[in-house]
């Protein structure tokens, strides 16, 4: 039995990620929990001949009910950006609900891996974490910030250029989900040394800055939520392949505490300091969430440039998470 709940399952991504979900075998129960709208949701993917069973609950009374004795929790909850915004400026409205969310996994569904979509995922994850420390529930091994939509992009970007198939092209992309943040490690990628520095520059820049990219064409309408959807669903299943089903080897990049593994963490520490809780990095993922953090490998001197410039903002946004929650919510 795997139990599944979307909180935020009537938005933008929330819609199409269950129907995603819904069409994996792995999953016996998609619960879809929202403020609004779930009980349509539920009936419409409930006529869908797939094994899951679905049940919509709507509102914080019948949060305890949606989320109970869940296995994943996946939190696309809270409001997207418009042009002109940074994901940092989301942090008012998402991060208290967020945190109540946690608050309701932490209570009604510790053990279950949690896979955090909301922005600012740099934030939002050390919340999370916060919360199920408060619980005495935390195992930094089963708390994730969802940084795929970044892996999907790069392979797609970086592949129109070398001109190989995007689906089989595997870009690690490292450090956090917003701006500066993301690292992606376009060195690593075999094909990209037909590539000059100017091409390193601008492809890098368009995978640290895909999502404004959307931003500005949905101009009003919302961020990503299709391609999104896709990433969360790959990042959801693929938890679930290795924790369920056992399959080894499944890797995914994603922002994870450094505690989930400080054996595998120490060369991203002698690389980003001691400092920094949280980094998003290559996982291989197992029966307990993280089974092994594992080395981010040799960097180019660009790439080391645009690790220096990550970490101070990185910094900022986790301990903003994190005092959120341990100093009562004053921010
Ligand atoms: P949306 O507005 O379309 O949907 C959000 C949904 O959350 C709505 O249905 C809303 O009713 C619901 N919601 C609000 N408060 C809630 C609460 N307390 N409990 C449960 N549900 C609640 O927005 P969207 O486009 O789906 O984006 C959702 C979030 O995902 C945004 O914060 C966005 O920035 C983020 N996002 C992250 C990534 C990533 O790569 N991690 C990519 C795209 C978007
Ligand atoms: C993205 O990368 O598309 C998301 O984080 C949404 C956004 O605000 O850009």
């Amino acid at each position: 039995m795997v139990k599944v709940t979307v909180c935020g399952a009537a938005g933008g991504i929330g819609q199409p990620l269950s129907l995603l979900l819904k069409q994996s075998d792995l999953i016996t129960h998609l619960s879809l929990y929202d403020i609004v709208n779930t009980p349509g949701v539920a009936a419409d993917l409930s006529h869908i001949n797939t094994k899951s069973k679905v049940t919509g609950h709507v509102g914080n009374a019948e949060l305890e009910e949606a989320i109970k004795d869940s296995d994943v929790v996946v939190i696309p909850a809270g409001v997207p950006r418009k042009p002109g915004m940074t994901r940092d400026d989301l942090f008012k409205i998402n991060a208290g609900i967020v945190r109540d969310l946690a608050t309701a996994a932490a209570k009604f569904a510790p053990k279950a891996f949690m896979c955090i979509i909301s922005n600012p995922v740099n934030s939002t994850v050390p919340i999370v974490a916060e919360v199920f420390k408060q619980h005495d529930v935390y195992d930094p091994r089963r708390i994730f910030g969802v940084t795929t939509l970044d892996i999907v992009r790069a392979s797609t970007f970086v592949s129109e250029l070398i001109g190989t198939d995007p689906k089989e092209l595997k870009v690690p992309v490292v450090g956090g989900h917003s701006g500066v943040t993301i690292l992606p490690l376009l060195s690593q990628v075999s094909g990209t040394d037909k590539l000059n520095q100017e091409q390193i520059e601008k492809v890098t820049n368009r995978i640290q800055f895909g999502g404004d990219e959307v931003v500005k064409a949905k101009d009003g309408a919302g961020s990503a939520t299709l391609s999104m959807a896709f990433a969360g669903a790959r990042f959801a299943l693929n938890v679930i392949e290795a924790a369920v089903r056992g399959t080894s080897g499944i890797v995914e990049c994603t922002y994870v505490a450094l505690k989930a593994d400080e054996q595998g963490a120490k060369g991203v520490k002698d690389v980003v300091g001691n400092d920094l809780e949280f980094f998003a990095v290559p996982v291989e993922l197992g029966a307990e969430g993280v089974k092994k953090i594992l080395p981010i490998g040799n960097l180019s001197d660009y790439e080391k440039q645009l690790f220096q410039a990550a970490t101070s903002e990185l910094k900022t946004n986790i301990s903003k998470g994190s005092n959120f929650v341990t100093e009562g919510s004053k921010l």
